[in-house]
């Protein structure tokens, strides 16, 4: 059994700030982060659900991006405030929030 129902990845990479690529952690992604951990801990779901920062997932372009597993989910130019839309609709829900996801098919696979 997985040790999580669903495990949130939010990138902070942080790349100087002419870099071409830009970087998630420069578009506020720690403030994303905070938002996902308060609201899992807010709602007592913190033992079956977490959140976590990791680094670049090379879909840098598309940043903020916040992936959820183990549904291979890939949600793009998130801020703080779409984070409550997607712990209702997608973590507790399980239907993701289809507004954010990144528009790449690259990164997106069939969900069901
Ligand atoms: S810096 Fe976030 S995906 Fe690359």
């Amino acid at each position: 059994m997985a040790r999580y129902k669903r495990h949130i990845l939010i990138c902070e990479n942080v790349r100087d700030e002419d870099h071409p690529r830009g970087s998630c952690g420069r578009k506020c992604a720690e403030d994303i982060r905070i938002a996902f951990k308060t609201a899992l801990k807010n709602r007592g779901m913190t033992t079956t659900y977490r959140a976590n920062k990791s680094g670049c997932l090379d879909a840098c372009e598309h940043g903020p991006v916040v992936v959820v597993y183990p549904d291979g989910v890939w949600y793009g130019g998130v801020t703080a405030a779409d984070v409550d839309e997607i712990i209702e609709e997608h973590v507790i829900g399980g239907k993701p929030v289809t507004r954010l996801l990144i528009d790449d098919r690259r990164f997106q696979q069939e969900f069901e």
